[in-house]
C-alpha cells in the first residue's frame, strides 16, 4: 500500500473525533458520579443527613444462628427526639418498584407529619437464583440507598427460606438505631397499611377487651402502655404446617407438631420496644423456624412471653375485598371519616396487594384522601365479599 500524507479535513475529523471522546467519557463519568450524590437539596431537607453517623456501621454480630452479620446499607432515619411509629418493610433487592410507590403515596414528608419514619430491611440479592426475584448488583441497592436514605441491607443471602433473619433484623435494628420509636410497625413491602388510621388508632390509645381485642380509646378495658410487652396484628390460631409440595412445604424435620401456636401474620404487625427487645432476647439461643411469622410471634413470642393482641377486625386476607371497597360509590367531599373509627376505608387498616403496584396506589391514595375529609367509598352494605376467609383467623384468641 501507498503511503500518502494527511490530508487537512482528515487532521480535523481526528481532532473532533478525540474531543468527543473525551467529553463524553467526561460527561459518564461525571453521570455516574451524580447517580451516587444525594439529589438536590429541595428533595432532602426533611431527609436524614448521610454524614457524621460512624456508629451506622457497627462491627459484624451474629443475628439468631448466624455468626457475623453486617451491614452493607444502612440509614439515620430515626433522629434522636422521641416519636410515634417505625415502619419496618420487609422488602427484597428487586422490589424497587414497590419500594417506589410507598415512597411516593406515602413520603417522607407526610411520614414526618405523622410522627413516622419508614424504613426498607433487605438482604443480599446479588447471589444465587430464586424463582420470580431476579438477581440485583450490590451496586443498585447501594446507589438506592445514596439517593433515598431509608435502605437497612445486611450480607446474608436474600432468600425466602431466609426470611426469619430479615424479620429478626428487622426487630433487632429497630432496638439498636431506633429507639426513640415508641412504637414498631413490621411489615411486607407488598402489603398495603392505611398508615394514617394506624396512626390515629396509636393516638387515641389501646385497649384490650377479654377475649384478646384491641380497641381504641381508654375506657373500660385494660390499657396497653407504649412501655408494656405486647404485639398486635393478625391473629392466627390452628392453622397447621403445610405438608405436602411446593414452595411453604414444611417436612417433619423442620417442624415437627401438627398445630402451629398462635401467632400474629407477619403481613403487618404492631410491637412495643420491649416486645422487640424480649423476642430478639429469647431468639438468640434457638435455631431459627424458616417460617418467620410463626417462628417470631409464635413459637419465639410464647417462649419470651409476649402477648399477642387482635386486631383481625382490621385486616382483610383477600385482594377482592380491598379493591371491591376502593370502588365503591364515594362519600361527598368535606365529609371526613367520624371518630372513633380510625380504618374508613371499609374498617380495613391492612390489605395485601398481591404486588400490584396500581392497587397499592389506589389504596394509599385513597385512604390519605378519607383521612383528608376529601371522601371516602362505602360500598353497599354485603355488596363486597368477605373480608376474611373463616379459617385460621379467630376472632376469640387464647390469650397465652
Ligand atoms: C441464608 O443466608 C445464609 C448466609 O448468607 C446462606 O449461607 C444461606 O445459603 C441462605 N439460605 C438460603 C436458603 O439461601
Ligand atoms: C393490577 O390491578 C389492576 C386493577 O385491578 C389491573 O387492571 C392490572 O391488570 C393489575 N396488574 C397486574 C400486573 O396484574
Amino acid at each position: 500500500m501507498v503511503k500518502r500524507p494527511l490530508v487537512w479535513w482528515e487532521g480535523v475529523a481526528a481532532l473532533v473525533t478525540a474531543l468527543a471522546l473525551v467529553l463524553l467519557v467526561g460527561f459518564t463519568w461525571e453521570a455516574s458520579q451524580s447517580a451516587l450524590l444525594p439529589p438536590p437539596a429541595a428533595h432532602t431537607h426533611h431527609r436524614p443527613p448521610l454524614r457524621g453517623h460512624p456508629g451506622l456501621y457497627p462491627p459484624p454480630a451474629p443475628l439468631l444462628d448466624l455468626p457475623a452479620i453486617s451491614l452493607v446499607a444502612n440509614t439515620p432515619a430515626c433522629d434522636t427526639s422521641p416519636f410515634l411509629l417505625v415502619l419496618l418493610v420487609i422488602s427484597h433487592p428487586a422490589h424497587a418498584a414497590l419500594r417506589d410507590a410507598h415512597r411516593t403515596y406515602v413520603s417522607w414528608e407526610t411520614l414526618n407529619a405523622l410522627g413516622a419514619r419508614r424504613v426498607f430491611i433487605l438482604a443480599d440479592g446479588s447471589k444465587g437464583l430464586q424463582v420470580d426475584y431476579p438477581t440485583v448488583p450490590v451496586a443498585r441497592v447501594l446507589q438506592e440507598s445514596g439517593l433515598h436514605r431509608d435502605l437497612v441491607v445486611a450480607d446474608f443471602k436474600d432468600h425466602y427460606r431466609n426470611l426469619t433473619y430479615k424479620h429478626a433484623l428487622a426487630l433487632s435494628w429497630a432496638t439498636h438505631f431506633c429507639p426513640h420509636a415508641r412504637y414498631l410497625l413490621k411489615m411486607d413491602d407488598d402489603i398495603m397499611v392505611d398508615v394514617w388510621g394506624v396512626v390515629k388508632l396509636l393516638q387515641a390509645g389501646l385497649v384490650v377487651d377479654h377475649w384478646g381485642q384491641v380497641h381504641p380509646g381508654d375506657s373500660g378495658h385494660r390499657r396497653l402502655e407504649p412501655e408494656g410487652i405486647w404485639v398486635a396484628g393478625l391473629v392466627q390460631r390452628g392453622l397447621q404446617p403445610q405438608r405436602g409440595s411446593g414452595k411453604w412445604r414444611v417436612t417433619k424435620a423442620e417442624y415437627p407438631r401438627h398445630i402451629y401456636p398462635n401467632y400474629l401474620a407477619g403481613w403487618a404487625y404492631l410491637a412495643t420496644q420491649p416486645a422487640a427487645t424480649a423476642i430478639m432476647r429469647a431468639a438468640s439461643n434457638a435455631t431459627p423456624f424458616w417460617i418467620d411469622d410463626v417462628y417470631m410471634t409464635g413459637t419465639v413470642a410464647v417462649a419470651a412471653g409476649v402477648p399477642r393482641y387482635a386486631l383481625n377486625k382490621h385486616y382483610t386476607l383477600m385482594r377482592g375485598a380491598a379493591t371491591c371497597c376502593l370502588e365503591g360509590p364515594h362519600q361527598p367531599l368535606g365529609k371526613p371519616h367520624p371518630w372513633p373509627s380510625p380504618a374508613p376505608l371499609c374498617g380495613l387498616l391492612v390489605a395485601p396487594s398481591d404486588k400490584n403496584v396500581t392497587i397499592l396506589k389506589a389504596w394509599l391514595t385513597t385512604a390519605r384522601a378519607c383521612h383528608e375529609g376529601r371522601g371516602c367509598p362505602s360500598p353497599p352494605p354485603n355488596s363486597c365479599p368477605p373480608t376474611r376467609p373463616h379459617y385460621g383467623v379467630g376472632t376469640v384468641i387464647a390469650l397465652s
